[in-house]
């Protein structure tokens, strides 16, 4: 995948709010003693290096489309990372622990890669996978209704997709199909941000960036300053912050 559909650097803004439903993932993950461990769509890294640390002698290995990412992940013993496609990596050895945190909302044909991986575990292994789930929040709500509205139609109005991602009974149905013991539920964090235009910063690093690459720049900020005033209305700014609901899927399968 050429380009980057997420702004590394808005995303690292929230890095706190967003790494919580890694590790809330992975204490669910009941493997003891795992020999090879990967991180699947890994981003810069950070997270990865995590499961170093709660499985020492695990051998590590991120991967992520991005080069820009994986250009900035120092390896370390047990440690590896390398530039691939979710929908095109194999491993060269059965894998005992697959997690993939925030990664499959953005592959169209997710459903089909789950069986691929299910298909790539060892015996007992895990698969462990963590997407939002809050597409029919408010804030993908608006930004779909600008998408199809007026003037922004003829660029934009292909881009929102149907139901990106499953509820977690659906996977849980899925996975259990696919000969595994699954662990499926939902989490929704309040996140209070902070600052102006707060849910409008937010989203600007993620869900925003498929918009950003079909427009202008002049473009893009008559978007953002329009929508930005619809957010404002929807989540309101309080003395002490603006909250922000968000709600995510848990899936832990076991083969
Ligand atoms: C929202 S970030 C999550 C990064 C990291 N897992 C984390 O939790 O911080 C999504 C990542 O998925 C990567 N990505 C998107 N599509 C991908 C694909 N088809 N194959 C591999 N990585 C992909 C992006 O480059 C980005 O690094």
């Amino acid at each position: 995948m050429s380009r980057d559909i997420w702004d590394p650097q808005v995303y690292a803004t929230y890095a706190d709010e967003r790494s919580r439903p890694f590790f809330d993932l992975v204490k669910r993950i009941a493997a003891v003693e795992p020999e090879y461990v990967v991180d699947a769509g890994c981003g810069s890294g950070e997270l990865t290096r995590t499961l170093k640390d709660r499985w020492p002698d695990a051998a590590v290995h991120g991967f992520d489309s991005s080069p820009k990412m994986i250009d900035k992940t120092p390896v370390d013993v047990g440690l590896t990372f390398e530039v691939a496609d979710a929908t095109t990596w194999r491993p060269d050895r059965p894998v005992d622990v697959l997690v993939s945190n925030a990664l499959l909302q953005w592959v169209p044909t997710h459903r089909e890669l789950l069986a691929t991986w299910v298909g790539l575990l060892a015996p007992n292994g895990r698969l462990a996978f963590q997407v939002p789930g809050n597409f029919d929040a408010d804030s993908h709500r608006l930004i779909r209704e600008m998408c199809q509205a007026g003037r922004w139609r003829s660029k934009l109005g292909d881009l929102p997709r149907e139901r990106p991602v499953d509820d977690p009974v659906d996977y849980l149905d899925r996975l259990t199909g696919l000969g595994c013991r699954v662990d499926a539920w939902e989490t929704t964090y309040v996140h209070l941000l902070q600052g102006e235009d707060a849910v409008l910063k937010w989203i600007s690093g993620t869900a925003l960036r498929p918009v950003f690459d079909r427009l202008t720049e002049a473009e893009a900020q008559e978007f953002t300053q329009e929508l930005g005033e619809q957010l404002n209305a929807v989540y309101p700014r309080k003395p002490y912050g603006t909250a922000f609901p968000f709600r995510r899927i848990f899936v832990v399968a076991e083969k």
